[in-house]
């Protein structure tokens, strides 16, 4: 057998309850070495995401530091932060749903996040690959201190927007409205970077249901139980405003398509040119995606538009609970 080196990923992250699966199949995949997690603002303030990074990082008894970033979108940074001014509970008072899980500090860098994305692209041109599945704030600024070299990453996987729909605004999806500026500037560098869109489109296809989540309380061990409790408040407000008995697990889309991108057909995936609205009101954080390709746009990123919902969770399940996915492909209907 050849031997393949692993992939160096920096998962840049504001956990969140979606986060967290995502954050646990990057960890849990041998493909993958996860060489750092950086954190930023969004679902709930710094604190709160920066400890839930750190808790997850426990969980796994993983060999990675975590790296704090912005603590605020970056027009809001010279700004004083109002912390209780968060994303509401939808993710539960502490961003993971209440559930008790200790941290360890020392694993906390005291490198800022950027000079740490910075220092890593340095040391690994052309190999490192972002899964972004927060608002796009660090990598914005990283590109701001050094644009040169952050066209050395090797590709983005960023979990935001939506071509046809949102979450926030009729429009907006709630990573790229909570900071649009980073996610402009972002696809500045998309003809030189690949940068996969996984907006709202892809994400409610692939929707874990009820069932999902007993399947996983019950067949999932110990890491299943705190998967089941973590997702308590989100799924009730999934069902609360939206009437959908389950819940959209979004940021597990790009780390499911990027170990594995057959749960997505090819024509599904448009080369397109990607536009971010920075105006106020309601189009804030819009995408704006030229599917059609009838104007000669410059094309800066990869959308990804539709997914196999059964073949992601399988995957999932698999390197999440492995054997266990066995049962999982056998009796659980999605
Ligand atoms: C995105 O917003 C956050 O609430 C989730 O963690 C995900 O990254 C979905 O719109
Ligand atoms: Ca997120």
């Amino acid at each position: 057998m050849s031997y393949q080196p692993k992939r160096k990923i920096i998962i840049d992250t504001d956990p969140g309850v979606d986060d967290a699966f995502a954050i646990v199949t990057a960890l849990k995949y041998q493909g993958f070495e996860v060489v750092g997690i950086t954190t930023v603002a969004g679902n709930k303030g710094l604190d709160y995401v920066t400890k839930n990074a750190l808790k997850l990082v426990g969980l796994l008894n993983a060999d990675c530091m975590v790296y704090q970033g912005a603590h605020a979108a970056l027009k809001d940074l010279d700004k004083p932060v109002d912390q209780s001014k968060d994303a509401g509970n939808t993710h539960g008072f502490d961003g993971l749903g209440g559930i008790k899980l200790p941290y360890d500090l020392s694993r906390l860098s005291e490198q800022s996040a950027v000079d740490y994305i910075l220092a890593t692209v340095e040391q690994y041109p052309n190999e490192v690959e972002i899964m972004a599945l927060g608002p796009l704030t660090n990598i914005a600024l990283a590109i701001q201190t050094e644009p040169e070299l952050m066209k050395k990453v090797k590709t983005i996987w960023s979990m935001g927007g939506g071509v046809y729909r949102g979450n926030v605004t009729p429009v907006a999806e709630f990573n790229y409205w909570f900071d649009a500026e980073s996610a402009q500037i972002t696809y500045s560098i998309g003809q030189d970077v690949d940068i996969y869109m996984f907006g709202l489109d892809v994400t409610y296809q692939t929707y874990f249901t009820a069932n999902d989540f007993f399947f996983i309380k019950q067949e999932g061990g110990e890491l299943g139980r705190h998967f089941y409790d973590m997702v308590q408040d989100y799924a009730d407000s999934y069902w609360k405003n939206r009437r959908i008995t389950g819940a959209v697990i979004h940021d597990l889309v790009p780390v499911i398509y990027a170990i594995d991108p057959t749960i997505s057909n090819p024509e599904d995936v448009y080369h397109c040119a990607v536009s971010v609205s920075c105006e106020p009101g309601l189009v804030h954080g819009q995408t704006v995606v030229d599917l059609v390709d009838r104007h000669n746009y410059l094309k800066n990123s990869y959308v990804v538009i539709n997914a196999d919902d059964r073949k992601f969770k399988e995957v999932f399940m698999e390197i999440v609970f492995g054997e266990v996915a066995d049962l999982y492909k056998k009796y659980v209907v999605s």
